[in-house]
C-alpha cells in the first residue's frame, strides 16, 4: 500500500520527536494498535467526581450545600490557573494579562450570579439543622480563597488594616502573616480567643501560605502589572473589576446568605462557630482592597458602598 505524503510527513515528525528523547517511535505506533479509545467518563472522571458528595446528615438540602461549595472550589481553581499563567509568562504583554484577568472576572461573575443557589435555594429550617452537624468547619477554611488573595496582591494589603502602617517595605512575610486580616474573622465573640476553626486552619495551611506568598512576592498579579509600566485602559479596567469582584461583589452576595440563615436567633449564631460575622464579612468594614493604587480617593473612601 502506498502511503499518502501527509502520512509520511507525519511519520517523519513522529520519528524526530521520539528520536530527540532516544526512544523508538515504532514501538509507540504499535502501542496505538492496542490503546483504548478515550471515553468521556474516563477523561472527565465523572465517577470520581460524583462520588465526592458525602453528607453528614440525611437532610436533603445538605447535598446542595456540599455541591455548591465544590463547584465554587473548582471555579477558584480556574482563577488560580490564570493567576499562575500571569505570574510565569515570559515577555508579558498588556493584551495577554487583560485576557487572563477577563477570564478571572468571568469566573467570579458566574459565582456571584449563582450564589442565589445558596441564598434562596435551601430551606432555612433544613440549613440550621445540618449546619450544626458540620461544626466547626467553615468556608472560612477554604485554602484556595486565601491563595487567590495571596497571588492577587502585595502581602501588605492582606494585613489587618490597623497594622499595615507598622510594617516597612522589607517586612518579612512571616511577620506580616501574624497580623493577617482574616484572624479577625475567627475570634470568638465572647472570649476574644482564636476559634477552633482558625486553629485547625493555621495548623494545616500556615506554612503553605507563607511559602506561597514568598514565592509570589515579586510576581503576583500586582507586581506583574507594575512591571509592564502600562497605561492600557482595558487592563486597568479589568484589574478594577477583579478587585470589585473578589472584594465587594462576591462578599456582598455571600453575606446575604449569612443574613438569611443566621440573622434572627442568637442560637443561630452558633452555626457559624460563634464568630462576629456581621462585622467581619462586610466589605466597607473589612476594606480588603487589592489595588488601592489604581482607585481615586473618593472611590477608596466609599469602598464597598457603591458597586
Ligand atoms: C448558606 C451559605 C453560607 C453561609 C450562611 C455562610 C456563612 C459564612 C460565615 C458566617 C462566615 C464567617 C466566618 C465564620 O463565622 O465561619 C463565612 C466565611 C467564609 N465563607 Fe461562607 N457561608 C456560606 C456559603 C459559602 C460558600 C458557598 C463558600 C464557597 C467556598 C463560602 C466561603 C467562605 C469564605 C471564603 C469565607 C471567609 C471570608 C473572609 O475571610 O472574608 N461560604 N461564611
Amino acid at each position: 500500500m502506498e502511503l499518502k505524503p501527509e502520512i509520511l510527513s507525519l511519520l517523519e515528525k513522529l520519528e524526530e520527536k521520539y528520536a530527540a528523547t532516544g526512544q523508538d517511535y515504532q514501538s509507540y505506533l504499535e502501542g496505538l494498535l492496542y490503546a483504548d479509545f478515550v471515553t468521556y467518563w474516563d477523561y472527565i472522571q465523572t465517577d470520581t467526581l460524583l462520588s465526592l458528595q458525602k453528607p453528614r446528615t440525611n437532610i436533603p438540602d445538605e447535598e446542595i450545600f456540599i455541591m455548591y461549595h465544590q463547584v465554587t472550589e473548582l471555579y477558584f481553581k480556574l482563577v488560580l490557573h490564570e493567576m499562575k499563567q500571569i505570574a510565569v509568562k515570559n515577555h508579558l504583554t498588556a493584551e495577554f494579562m487583560t485576557a487572563r484577568i477577563t477570564r478571572m472576572n468571568r469566573y467570579f461573575e458566574t459565582l456571584t450570579r449563582s450564589f442565589a443557589i445558596m441564598i434562596d435555594g435551601m430551606e432555612v429550617e433544613q440549613f440550621l439543622k445540618f449546619r450544626m452537624a458540620l461544626l466547626p468547619a467553615s468556608g472560612f477554611q477554604s485554602a484556595q480563597y486565601r491563595m487567590i488573595e495571596i497571588l492577587a496582591t502585595d502581602f501588605i494589603h492582606l494585613v489587618g488594616k490597623d497594622y499595615r502602617d507598622t510594617f516597612g517595605p522589607d517586612a518579612s512575610i512571616s511577620d506580616m502573616y501574624q497580623k493577617i486580616y482574616w484572624k479577625a474573622g475567627a475570634t470568638e465573640l465572647a472570649t476574644g480567643k482564636k476559634t477552633h476553626t482558625l486553629i485547625q486552619f493555621e495548623q494545616k495551611y500556615s506554612e503553605t501560605f507563607i511559602k506561597l506568598a514568598e514565592e509570589f512576592r515579586e510576581n503576583n498579579v500586582w507586581r506583574r502589572f507594575e512591571s509592564l509600566n502600562s497605561k492600557d485602559e482595558a487592563l486597568l479596567q479589568a484589574l478594577k473589576e477583579f478587585d470589585l469582584n473578589v472584594n465587594v461583589r462576591w462578599p456582598m452576595v455571600h453575606m446575604k446568605s449569612a443574613a438569611r440563615y443566621l440573622k434572627k436567633d442568637p442560637e443561630d449564631i452558633k452555626a457559624t462557630g460563634g464568630t462576629n460575622w456581621q462585622k467581619y464579612l462586610s466589605p466597607p468594614v473589612q476594606r480588603r482592597i487589592f489595588y488601592p493604587e489604581i482607585w481615586s480617593d473618593s472611590e477608596l473612601e466609599s469602598w464597598g458602598r457603591r458597586i
